[in-house]
C-alpha cells in the first residue's frame, strides 16, 4: 500500500534535518474568495455584463449550472432611467428579475453625468437591493462614446472618472460600487493605470479590466500583462481580469498567473454557460466536469427559450432567442447550417422544428450521429 495516497497523506511528517526554524510550507495557489466590500464572491469567477444577452433568462441558466460567484445584468442607461422616478412598480426589460432573483447580483449602468448616475445608483442600491452597483467605463460603441461621451470615452479623463465614482459611492451609502474599464481609448491613450488609481481613491470596491483598448473593439488578443500591471498599480482595491477566457483551464491559469483577484468571462459563456461550474471545479482541485451531452445542450436551448417566452411572449421571445440559439451552436459541427436556419425563424413551430432537425448533433470534427 506504499503508493496509496491516503497512506502517504496520513504518514507522519519527516523530522527536519536541522534544528533550525521549521520551514513554512509553500502556500497552495490562491483561490481565495474575492471580497467586493461586504459581498463575498466565491468562487472569484464573474459572469460579465453583456448588453442584449445577460438578461434574467440567461442569468437563470448560469445560476442553474452554478460556479459563477457574481452575476451581472446588461448595462442600463442612467439618463433614460426616469421610470425609476415615476413608476415604482414597473421596470424596463433590462431590470427584468432584478428585484427578486438571488444575490449576489451586480447591475451595471452608464452615463457621464454624476448626478444621474448617483440618483439611479442610489435607487438600485436602496430600493432594488442590488449587491453591487457597477459603472461602465469600457463600452466602445459609438452611440455610447461619440454620441453620449460616456463608456470608454471617459477613459481620456481619469480625474473625471474619479469624480463620477466618488459621487456614486457617496450616493450608494455602503452598497459597494465597482467599475469596469478597458486599457484606454486607443493605443495612444492607454490610461488604465491612472484611471484605476483615481477609481481606487474615489472609494470603489473593485475594478474589472478588459485587456483591450476601446478602438480595438474585439480585435487582437487581450493583453493580460497590461491587466497585471493595473493590478500592481493599486493597493487596496481588488482587480478582476477579463478578456479571451475560452475554457476553464484558461480561467484558472489567468487567475493564478496574472495576480488578479478574480476573472470575468463573457463571450465563451454564451456558448457554454457551464464554463463557470467547470472553472469552479478546477479551482477546488476537482476533475474537470464534462460538457453536457449534445442532447442535454439541446434541452438547455429549449429551456432557455421557455424562460425568454415567459417574459416576452412567444412572438418577441422567438425573435430574441435566435441569437442565443446561434451562440449555443458555436463550435458544434453543423453550426453554420443551424445558424442560417434559426436566424430566420419567426414562429414557435418553426423554432422547434429547426431545433429538432438542425441543432448540431456532433462536436466539430466528429461525424454527425444523425
Ligand atoms: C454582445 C456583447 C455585449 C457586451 N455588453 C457589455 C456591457 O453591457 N457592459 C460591459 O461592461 N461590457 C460589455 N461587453 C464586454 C464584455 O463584458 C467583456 O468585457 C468582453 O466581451 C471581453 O470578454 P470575453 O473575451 O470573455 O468576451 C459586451 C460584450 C459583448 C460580446
Amino acid at each position: 500500500m506504499a503508493n496509496d495516497p491516503l497512506t502517504l497523506m496520513s504518514a507522519p511528517a519527516a523530522p527536519p534535518l536541522t534544528s533550525g526554524p521549521t520551514p513554512t510550507p509553500t502556500p497552495a495557489p490562491a483561490t481565495a474568495p474575492l471580497k467586493i466590500g461586504p459581498v463575498v464572491v466565491d468562487p472569484p469567477i464573474l459572469q460579465a455584463p453583456m448588453a442584449g444577452y445577460t438578461n434574467y433568462a440567461y442569468r437563470q441558466v448560469v445560476r442553474e449550472f452554478g460556479g459563477a460567484g457574481l452575476l451581472a445584468t446588461e448595462m442600463i442607461a442612467a439618463r433614460s432611467a426616469t421610470w425609476l422616478e415615476t413608476n415604482r412598480g414597473e421596470h424596463p426589460d433590462r431590470l427584468w428579475g432584478v428585484r427578486d432573483e438571488p444575490r449576489p447580483l451586480a447591475v451595471q449602468m452608464w452615463d457621464n453625468d454624476p448626478d444621474n448616475l448617483a440618483r439611479v445608483g442610489r435607487r438600485l442600491a436602496k430600493d432594488f437591493g442590488v449587491s453591487v452597483v457597477d459603472l461602465n467605463f469600457g463600452c466602445p460603441v459609438r452611440q455610447v462614446t461619440v454620441k453620449a461621451q460616456s463608456g470608454s470615452w471617459l477613459l481620456r479623463d481619469p480625474d473625471r472618472v474619479g469624480a463620477i465614482v466618488a459621487r456614486v459611492v457617496e450616493a450608494c451609502d455602503g452598497v459597494p460600487v465597482t467599475a469596469k474599464i478597458r486599457l484606454g481609448c486607443s493605443d495612444d491613450c492607454r490610461t488604465a493605470i491612472e484611471v484605476a488609481q483615481r477609481i481606487e481613491e474615489a472609494g470603489a470596491s473593485c475594478l474589472t479590466v478588459h485587456g483591450r483598448v476601446a478602438s480595438q473593439f474585439f480585435s487582437g488578443d487581450a493583453d493580460w500583462s497590461a491587466i497585471a500591471a493595473v493590478k500592481r498599480a493599486v493597493s487596496r482595491m481588488p482587480v478582476v481580469g477579463n478578456g479571451d477566457i475560452d475554457s476553464a483551464a484558461t480561467a484558472v491559469a489567468r487567475l493564478r498567473e496574472s495576480g488578479v483577484d478574480g476573472v470575468m468571462i463573457a463571450r465563451e459563456a454564451l456558448a457554454r454557460p457551464w464554463i463557470f461550474a467547470q472553472t469552479a471545479a478546477l479551482l477546488r482541485g476537482d476533475p474537470l466536469p464534462p460538457d453536457p451531452s449534445l442532447a442535454e445542450q439541446k434541452e438547455l436551448v429549449l429551456h432557455h427559450y421557455d424562460l425568454v417566452c415567459q417574459r416576452f411572449g412567444i412572438e418577441r421571445g422567438t425573435l430574441l432567442m435566435r441569437k442565443f440559439a446561434c451562440s449555443y451552436a458555436q463550435g458544434l459541427a453543423g453550426a453554420r447550417e443551424f445558424r442560417g436556419r434559426v436566424s430566420r425563424v419567426e414562429t414557435r413551430e418553426a423554432f422547434l422544428e429547426v431545433m429538432r432537425v438542425h441543432f448540431p448533433s456532433a462536436q466539430a470534427g466528429q461525424p454527425g450521429t444523425g
